[in-house]
């Protein structure tokens, strides 16, 4: 297992984009303009992400507990949602970005469905970035449901699992190199807890709404600086530690 990230491993940065309506309150405004606002940190940050060095990118945008919220705001998400795919879709083709949605269709009024499964078909050879927009998505939903199909599996091994649960089309995304959180959170709200498990993880006081390419190179910088260890031993280490008996990482490969 290369546990490196290389240009053979596309990095993978995801996002759990947060803060909006904080960032509205603080100027008096209602929420929906802090998401309003939120869509154009969305075109930012997909914007300049190919050129830093990101392959794949997942943003959190819509979890199913986010229905909890009043109809109104919810309302205006799903708008959102629906108007950034139809008026991203031609500057994605463009610039090569394959859009793809994780999450529940189910509960999403059909025009939405419409604009992602027409988003999903049109920019489907694009191969500068993947853009995984996490909408009514629920990680630990997702694991159960990938937890369904791995019984009828003859490969019981955690990668086959990583692979049916991140699985698209002819693609699979790897996991996940860097997690972020803007809105100065420090929690995962079940986002992506499978594919994140040796992610680094970066918080920023930054709200969504004034993300944008220089808060996301600070962040790969910040992540180019760790040591990922992947349970091994610190390269500050290396030479120090008994040889590894032949065989024993194998499981790793
Ligand atoms: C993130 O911003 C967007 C969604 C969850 C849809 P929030 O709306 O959660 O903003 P805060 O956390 O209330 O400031
Ligand atoms: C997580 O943010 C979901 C998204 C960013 C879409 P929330 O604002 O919903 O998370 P909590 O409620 O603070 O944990
Ligand atoms: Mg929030």
């Amino acid at each position: 297992m290369d546990t490196s990230s290389s240009a053979a491993f596309p990095l993978h940065v995801a996002i759990i984009m947060d803060g909006n309506g904080r960032w509205a309150a603080a100027r008096n405004l209602p929420r929906s303009l802090g998401h309003r606002e939120g869509v154009k940190a969305v075109r930012r940050v997909v914007e300049c992400a190919p050129d830093l060095g990101v392959g794949v990118l997942t943003l959190f945008a819509f979890s199913v507990d986010n229905w909890r919220r009043p109809r109104r705001e919810v309302g205006v998400i799903m708008e959102l949602m629906a108007d950034y795919l139809r008026s991203e879709t031609d500057r994605c083709v463009e610039k090569g970005v394959r859009v793809t949605v994780l999450g529940c269709t189910q509960g999403i009024a059909p025009n939405l469905q419409t604009a992602i499964r027409e988003a999903q078909a049109r920019t489907a050879r694009g191969t500068a970035l993947w853009l995984r927009v996490a909408f009514n998505y629920s990680s630990r939903d997702a694991i159960l449901s990938a937890a369904a199909r791995f019984r009828r599996d003859r490969d019981r091994s955690k990668a086959a699992f990583s692979k049916l649960l991140a699985q698209d089309g002819e693609r699979t995304a790897p996991d996940v190199d860097l997690l972020i959180r803007t809105g100065g959170e420090k929690r995962l709200s079940d986002f992506l807890l499978w594919e994140a498990a040796y992610a680094e993880l970066h918080f920023t006081d930054v709200m969504w709404p004034e993300f944008g390419e220089e808060d996301l190179t600070s962040a790969l910088d910040d992540f180019r600086g760790r040591e990922r260890r992947f349970g091994c031993v610190g390269k500050a280490a290396v030479g120090a530690t008994e040889a590894v008996p032949a065989g024993a990482l194998a499981w790793l490969e």
